[in-house]
């Protein structure tokens, strides 16, 4: 018997009610999954709805006429948060063909729900994509982003942590960050539905991980609920540990397993691009042998034209705010040894790029150490490419450290945008003229492609503008 669910819009944002009674809080959005090398080709579609179960089943299909149907297997884990449970639902959609465009849909009692498209990953030289940190605050400029990101036609979205704010709480992603990537109304005031057709790569900033101690937020670390990456990183110890209440913690684990602490740390690739996320918080050890270890085999197996690392604090920023959060300055020559390419963070609310450089961190009298002074700070030898300008010479000698963290939230240092007199300087082993571009007046993504050998960067605003542009080849 066929029969329609009449989808009625009860709030201001995402909360919609099935003919059925059951509130759906997220609708369904999709996530890359534990498919980090190009051997194999998957998706997740996720969506969560008040504590009313549902029958429901997933269907996709290669979008080709006449293809042929293949079901999703659906798990659902019940989130019993703050004395109110939640259903959230996790569907895989396994055995997808690569450079291939899906269709899929959502049923309800055998009544459709939801449907969407997506484009499996690509296996060709190229990619286009899109990167940003720092953006799930609800503000008018992260729908902004959101809406030009979506005409910028991504292959993939890559969030440089700080996903949303302030704690990393669940009911802070249903409030802050999925009405501006999931909304229907495609426009610069409310965003577009990004996420139902785009896999959104996540990482973890400051703010995401502020919510673990569940004695305080018991909603905490819902980056482990929400989100879903590939399982592929080290068995690190330096990872996030929530406290408090012994079976908020169980439950927790129970209900995040295998990504909690698995997706701290991860690596992906997509086309020529390999990626490598890094967890780059307070209780992280960049040194940690576990993690370089992994890091080096991870870099050093991946043929891919273009090899980036992202972290969310970055060690190089000429911005007045996060100054002396250097910490990260002690992995750069692991990444020059490992022939990075690019480094991509987030933290400081506004955009910078470094000339092409390499560092080396201050050893202590003994040799045997780096050393950190109190506040965090990190001194080192700089070389700079001075001759690189992304234009005319476009072969960099050295790391390019780009800082894309004005994705929404509210900017820092507006006043030092294009005005290097003004930014932060410093004794000539702390800080050298290394930012050649900053921008902090202006809410802002990037957009990189790549074809082959040549990799394009362009840092654009919400309304399409193109605040720098270079390109690297090799
Ligand atoms: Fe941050």
């Amino acid at each position: 018997m066929k029969h329609l669910l009449s989808l009625k819009l009860v709030l201001f944002c995402l909360t919609i009610q099935t003919s059925l009674g059951q509130t759906l809080l997220v609708p369904p959005y999709l996530q890359p999954g534990n498919a980090p090398t190009l051997a194999r080709e998957s998706k997740v579609l996720l969506w969560q709805t008040d504590s009313i179960p549902g029958k429901y089943q997933v269907e996709f299909a290669l979008k080709t006429p006449g293809s042929k149907l293949a079901s999703g297997k659906i798990t659902q884990n019940a989130l019993k948060l703050k004395n109110k449970t939640t259903l959230l639902y996790r569907a895989s959609l396994t055995g997808l063909k690569f450079d291939a465009e899906y269709t899929y849909r959502v049923l309800l009692n055998g009544a459709p729900l939801a449907n969407g498209t997506f484009t499996t990953r690509t296996k060709k030289n190229e990619t286009r994509f899109v990167v940003f940190g720092d953006c799930g605050t609800g503000s008018l400029q992260q729908a902004e982003i959101a809406y030009q990101v979506y005409q910028q036609k991504p292959q993939f979205v890559l969030i440089t942590g700080d996903n949303v704010y302030s704690y990393g709480l669940e009911n802070e992603y249903r409030k802050n960050f999925f009405p501006a990537y999931t909304s229907d109304e495609i426009s610069p005031q409310k965003g577009a539905p990004l996420m139902k057709s785009i896999p959104f790569y996540m990482i973890l900033g400051n703010h995401d991980i502020y919510g673990a101690k569940f004695e305080k937020y018991p909603d905490g670390l819902a980056y482990f609920y929400y989100s879903d990456q590939p399982l592929n990183g080290p068995s690190s110890e330096f990872v996030v540990k929530p406290s408090g209440d012994e079976t908020l913690i169980k439950n927790f684990v129970s209900n995040t397993k295998p990504r909690y602490p698995k997706m701290s740390n991860y690596s992906f690739d997509h086309g020529n691009v390999h990626i490598a996320c890094l967890d780059a918080n307070s209780y992280a050890n960049p040194l940690d042998p576990v993690l370089v270890q992994w890091l080096a085999q991870d870099l050093q197996n991946s043929k891919a034209d273009w090899k980036i690392v992202t972290y969310h604090q970055p060690g190089f920023n000429s911005s007045k705010a996060h100054y002396n959060d250097q910490i990260m300055r002690l992995l750069a020559p692991v990444l020059e040894e490992l022939e990075v390419d690019m480094v991509l963070t987030g933290h400081v609310h506004n955009y910078q790029r470094t000339r092409p450089l390499t560092f080396q961190p201050k050893r202590d009298e003994s040799g045997a150490r780096y050393m950190i002074s109190e506040e965090g700070r990190v001194d080192g030898k700089f070389t700079l490419d001075e001759s690189y300008d992304g234009m005319t010479n476009t072969i960099p000698k050295g790391i390019i450290y780009i800082v894309t963290g004005a994705g929404g939230a509210g900017l820092y240092d507006p006043t030092l945008s294009g005005k290097p007199e003004l930014w932060v300087q410093g004794t000539a082993e702390n800080w050298v003229p290394f930012t050649t571009k900053l921008i902090s007046d202006i809410h802002s993504f990037t957009l990189i492609e790549t074809a082959g050998k040549k990799l394009v960067l362009k840092q654009m605003d919400g309304k399409g503008n193109v605040l720098d542009n270079i390109t690297i080849t090799k």
